[in-house]
């Protein structure tokens, strides 16, 4: 099928994608990080600009893009606050999009309301990469999350997958465990504090698409995992304050931890920004992956934008 899927695509769902697709993604990021080592990179995409629309905070994913984007040769234009936005003066979002359209070849766009990014394709005539709308979907973040994976074990098949924390708000556990139903996981298992499960839709979801969870102890997942997955607890979208007070702090990986009940080959993920639930020692220990997992997002977002723009070297 080639690279074509890809061109002048939107990307809002994870479930739009096949996992040839991913495959297809994950080769041309191994391109671009070639391109990166060898420090001569191809400016396939001289000429395009790339709309940062990022209506919510961020560093990895808005800066990511734009590094990636420039990497490739291609301008950027676009904002980190709705407040530095028109939107402040009463401007709605569609007309905010529809200016986008007109200024830039690709939106790349955050917000906090759920569905957002898909209005946004809706209205643009530009593709539109969803950076994160709302608990719902952040399908870069998962694409990069078995990117890593990928480089770290060699398949994303056949792995143990914990994931651990808010599974109720992490836009990322949504998009992963999506994203992991095109592949063949030897398990997946979840642990969370009772407050913070996985909605029931996400969990039928991913279940009708043949995915088996196993809900676990944290202690029996730490023992079985390949692949460790934090999350944060994601503070802003909780509608009550006090419910967060009651569930903050209710986990913490630490090196002692890892070191008392892991293998010794398990690695930890983290999407990060983290907060207090991934304790600074597990940074110098062999479990460290979330580096390597945030690093990875400019050649992975490389390889998106210049498959879906068509950069003349894919
Ligand atoms: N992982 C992630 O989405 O990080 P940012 O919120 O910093 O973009």
């Amino acid at each position: 099928m080639g690279i074509l899927p890809w061109r002048s695509r939107d990307v809002i769902d994870p479930r739009d994608f096949t996992r040839e697709d991913l495959e297809i993604l994950f080769e041309e990021a191994d391109k671009m990080r070639r391109q990166l080592s060898s420090g001569r990179v191809a400016r396939t995409l001289e000429g395009k600009i790339i709309a940062t629309a990022f209506f919510e905070p961020s560093t990895r994913t808005r800066l990511s893009f734009e590094a990636a984007a420039k990497r490739l040769g291609a301008d950027v234009i676009g904002f980190s606050a709705e407040e530095a936005t028109s939107v402040a003066k009463g401007e709605s979002f569609v007309d905010t999009i529809r200016m986008l359209d007109g200024y830039a070849d690709l939106i790349v766009i955050r917000h906090k309301y759920e569905g957002a990014a898909a209005l946004a394709a809706e209205v643009a005539r530009v593709p539109v990469i969803n950076g994160g709308d709302g608990s719902q979907h952040h399908p870069t973040q998962a694409m990069l999350d078995l990117y890593t994976v990928r480089e770290l074990f060699g398949s994303v098949d056949g792995l143990n997958y914990l994931i651990v924390g808010d599974l109720k708000y992490a836009r990322t556990v949504a998009s992963l465990l999506r994203a992991l139903s095109l592949f063949k996981p030897a398990s997946v298992m979840l642990s969370a504090p009772p407050q913070l499960q996985l909605r029931d839709e996400v969990r039928r979801d991913v279940e009708s698409r043949g995915l088996r969870l196993e809900y676990v102890k944290l202690e029996e997942g730490l023992s079985r995992a390949d692949v460790i997955y934090v999350t944060r607890i994601q503070r802003e979208r909780f509608p009550d304050p006090q419910e967060y007070e009651k569930v903050r702090g209710s986990y913490r990986i630490t090196r002692r931890l890892l070191e008392a009940y892991a293998k010794g080959s398990a690695k930890v993920l983290h999407p990060l920004p983290r907060v207090d639930e991934l304790a600074a020692d597990v940074d110098s220990t062999s479990y460290q992956a979330y580096f390597l997992q945030a690093s990875l997002g400019v050649p992975l977002r490389m390889a998106l934008l210049n498959l879906i723009l068509g950069g003349e070297a894919s």
